[in-house]
């Protein structure tokens, strides 16, 4: 097991990376002081990973209960969100509960929203069991749910107590879920960690394959990174967190106009990485030679780089004017300056946004 440290003054945690973590006692007990635990999963992952955690947690005391979500990010919203709250209010929670997330990054998204709301603020703990939660979505502390109008905007941010990471888990997890959370390993890559990026591109074949080693590795460099990056920004008061939503504005984009959940989560990000690029290229940071690499790594890691030809130009700008790095009413977004470099900005002209968001949506081809 590796232990990697996301390092918030009083609210540090653990990240816990390795097999068969859900039974190991010591990875629960020191982080949950309460008694009272409820534990959200949804209609897939409870089936297969509840009772497991359920033994560890009875085995040592705890009241345990379940609340348990229909499976989707048509899902992820405040209704249902209000039904965690209607659970803990029915089982007589106190303030001094805590929740745990079992699931992917719907799951541990809504439950920390959760969290961060009921009476005030409980405790949390993160179970990811998706690639993409494992990588990103479970390090960090952003929560929170979808509105009909765009993709995240309802949320707040509330710390786990620690996350496990349990690698074994993911082994029933399917191809297109799989291939989904190496788009925000690549990321990191990209925006901020030159010789991860060559290392993925070395050894991408592999991890689409699942070779274990190489996989607890992409964890560990993926999650090191994200703790690096919300120790120094914890709350996004500075560019330097925003830069770790490369290529999202765009598929925030494609995930609110197909409908939430017909494109991945990571599959909109890794079309958006690549459209990201394809502006970045146009601006004169890239070559395109580099949006080449970008694109054949994507590629090789089984992700689609195209976006849907039923955006139009008009409607893709129209719902990324709704994006929370929008300041004074003015787009920005991120941008590579080399490979490995990213900034954030909003000094780009309008036409040569819509030259890249034409290239991809009209002629399927980018850098054209
Ligand atoms: P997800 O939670 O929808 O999970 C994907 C699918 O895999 C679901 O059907 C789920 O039930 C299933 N699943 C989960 N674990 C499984 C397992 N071990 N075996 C078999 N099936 C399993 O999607 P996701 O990709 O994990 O997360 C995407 C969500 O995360 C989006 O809502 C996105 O906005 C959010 N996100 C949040 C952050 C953040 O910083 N909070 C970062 C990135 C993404
Ligand atoms: N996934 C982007 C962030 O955590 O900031």
């Amino acid at each position: 097991m590796q232990t990697l440290t996301v390092a918030l003054s009083e609210r540090t945690y653990p990240i816990f990376i390795g097999e068969h973590l859900l039974t190991q006692e010591h990875c629960f007990k020191p982080y949950l002081k309460a008694k009272q635990i409820l534990i959200v999963s949804n209609t897939t992952v409870a089936p297969l990973y509840l009772a497991q955690v359920q033994a560890t947690l009875n085995a040592q005391g705890y009241v345990v209960e379940t609340h348990i979500l229909p499976d989707g990010e048509q899902y992820k919203d405040i209704a249902h969100v209000e039904g965690i709250f209607t659970s803990l209010l029915e089982k007589r929670f106190n303030r001094d509960c805590a929740l745990i997330a079992l699931g992917g990054g719907v799951v541990g998204d809504m439950t920390g929203f959760a969290a961060a709301c009921y009476q005030r603020g409980v405790s949390f703990l993160q179970i990811p069991t998706t690639l993409l939660a494992q990588v990103d979505s479970s390090v960090g502390g952003k929560t929170g749910v979808n509105h009909p109008l765009g993709k995240n905007m309802i949320g707040a941010f509330k710390q786990p107590v620690a996350v496990l990471a349990d690698t074994s888990v993911l082994d029933t997890l399917n191809d297109r879920e799989y291939a989904a959370g190496l788009a925000e390993v690549i990321k990191y890559g990209l925006i901020r960690d030159v010789p991860f990026l060559v290392w993925l591109e070395d050894n991408i074949q592999g991890l689409v394959a699942r070779d274990k080693v190489l996989l607890a590795e992409a964890i560990a460099r993926s999650c090191q990174n994200k703790a690096d990056v919300v120790a120094a920004d914890e709350l996004e008061a500075n560019d330097l967190r925003a830069l770790l939503n490369l290529g999202h504005t765009f598929g925030h984009a494609i995930e609110t106009a197909m409908g939430y959940g017909v494109w991945l989560h990571g599959e909109a990000v890794a079309t958006g990485m690549l459209m990201a690029a394809d502006l970045s290229w146009r601006l004169g940071y890239l070559s395109a030679a580099d949006v080449e690499r970008v694109k054949r790594l994507l590629i090789a890691a089984n992700l689609p780089v195209i976006p849907p030809d039923s955006i139009s130009s008009a409607e893709f700008l129209n719902l990324m004017a709704v994006d929370k790095k929008v300041l004074a009413g003015k787009l920005r977004l991120v941008l590579l300056t080399s490979l490995g470099h990213a900034i954030v900005t909003a000094d780009f002209p309008l036409a040569t946004l819509e030259k890249t968001l034409a290239a991809g949506t009209q002629l399927g081809q980018l850098y054209d």
